[in-house]
């Protein structure tokens, strides 16, 4: 996305540099995977680089430098007020890359123009909710606002890509996978825009929404019904893919469970774009399905922010982290079988949500803030104020919300779906009264 670094005083004759690139406006992005040996301070005539004539210029002129390639640059030259950003592109032979576009300062706009659907992710969107922690600062992460309305594009891209790159998956190959849905939508993005077929392995917790919108795309999805051993779905889903992959040799399974791309994926975007965006974090709050988003935070925090406590948010019910089976009803969090992926001791706490109390939670949310998120970011926020009384005064937190609301129209924001799921509840009364007489209505 493009960023607004350096706007304000950067009018042209007020500028310092009178040259090119100057040393400090030149710096490593993490998160596209740069190569170390671009200087961390270099000018672009250090570079090598020649024949500049504007901004465009310069930008066309670096992109054809593979040494360069994914880096942000802000140019401050004289009469150039602009910023440069990375985005990813595909290049001829298909290899994943990043290029520089520039972005016209003064008058023109920020326009982000990118290749594919799936290219559409914003990472650098946070809402600040700092009421949720006195005299803290909180960070909401907004995940949900991409054309996949889920973290999972950023998974899905991730994987495929990977199996791409090692050979896995050849052009119009055959994926199948399990997801309760968010990921299934991400995929099926993906799948068209790559010209891959796709079948969803789901069941009755899945979002009725997210099947269809799967089913829209063109996604062969079967829904198992049968509970497993744990009261889940999850061994049932994997069961079946198990008996199609033996039927079936050429369909490539990308096993978000167990695939280490999936935790890769969220150590370089997703982490990092959170301590890119915020700097210092003292608590970090994310929730745990895959765990690929929690083990990627913590593979990245912890060798960049090791300071930073990591709190794991996962459904009662959940057996991720060695509780008891139980039902659970809403798609996000919880596994009835523990991912491959997942190390516990990677996290400083783990906090286990009710599903009834995350409901509660995403319903404020809704009527205090005009934010409809989904069960898991609920679940989330629900573990952020049990934990608030015990968070220092000043510190910084970032919560992660996987997904918004919309999906969850018919069940988390249904009054009915609510009290014949979770019986005609005292509590959840209750909260509504009191959020009335707080605001009035
Ligand atoms: C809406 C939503 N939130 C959270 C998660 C959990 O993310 P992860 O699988 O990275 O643990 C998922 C996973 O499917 C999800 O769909």
């Amino acid at each position: 996305m493009a960023h607004g670094l350096g706007r304000s005083n950067d009018r042209p004759g007020t500028v310092p540099y009178g040259g090119f690139i100057p040393a400090s406006a030149y710096r490593r992005t993490e998160s596209s995977g740069c190569d170390d040996r671009v200087p961390r301070s270099a000018t672009y005539r250090d570079l090598g680089c020649r024949g500049v004539g504007s901004p465009a210029a310069a930008c066309s002129d670096l992109n054809r430098r593979p040494d360069v390639r994914a880096c942000l640059v802000l140019f401050f030259a004289a009469g150039w007020p602009c910023v440069a950003s990375a985005v990813p592109v595909t290049d001829a032979e298909g290899r994943r890359r990043q290029r520089l576009a520039f972005f016209d300062d003064a008058n023109r706009g920020r326009a982000v123009i990118l290749d594919h659907v799936y290219d559409i992710v914003t990472d650098d969107i946070f809402l600040r909710l700092d009421e949720m922690v006195p005299g803290g600062e909180v960070f909401l992460k907004l995940e949900g606002l991409n054309p996949a309305g889920s973290i999972k594009l950023k998974t899905a891209v991730g994987m495929v890509e990977d199996a791409e790159r090692s050979g896995l998956l050849a052009a119009g190959g055959r994926i199948i996978e399990s997801s309760s849905g968010s990921l299934g939508v991400a995929l099926a993005l993906v799948c068209v825009g790559k010209g891959l077929s796709f079948t969803c392995v789901t069941d009755p917790n899945a979002s009725r929404h997210s099947v269809r919108l799967m089913r829209a795309l063109g996604v062969d999805v079967v829904e198992v019904d049968r509970r497993d051993a744990n009261g889940g779905y999850l061994g049932t889903r994997i069961d079946y893919i198990r008996q199609r992959l033996h039927h079936d040799p050429g369909l490539v399974w990308l096993n978000q469970y167990a695939n280490p791309a999936n935790v890769r994926t969220h150590a370089m975007r997703t982490a990092s774009a959170i301590l890119r965006e915020i700097g210092r974090v003292d608590y970090l709050f994310v929730g745990a399905g895959t765990t690929g988003t929690m083990m990627g935070c913590a593979m990245h925090f912890r060798r960049h922010s090791p300071q930073t406590r990591i709190i794991a948010v996962d459904s009662q019910g959940s057996v991720t982290f060695g509780h008891s089976p139980g039902p659970r009803y809403i798609p996000g969090l919880g596994t009835s079988r523990v991912p491959e992926i997942c190390r516990p001791d990677a996290v400083d706490e783990i906090v286990m949500v009710a599903e009834e109390e995350a409901v509660r939670t995403c319903r404020e949310l809704a009527r205090r803030r005009g934010l409809m998120v989904g069960g898991s970011t609920g679940s989330v926020m629900s573990a952020l104020s049990r934990m608030a009384p015990d968070i220092p005064e000043g510190s910084r937190i970032v919560a992660i919300s996987p997904d918004l609301g919309d999906r969850y129209v018919q069940t988390i924001y249904n009054d009915s779906w609510v009290s014949s799921t979770f019986g005609s509840d005292a509590d959840l009364t209750e909260a509504f009264m009191a959020i009335s007489g707080e605001t009035g209505h």
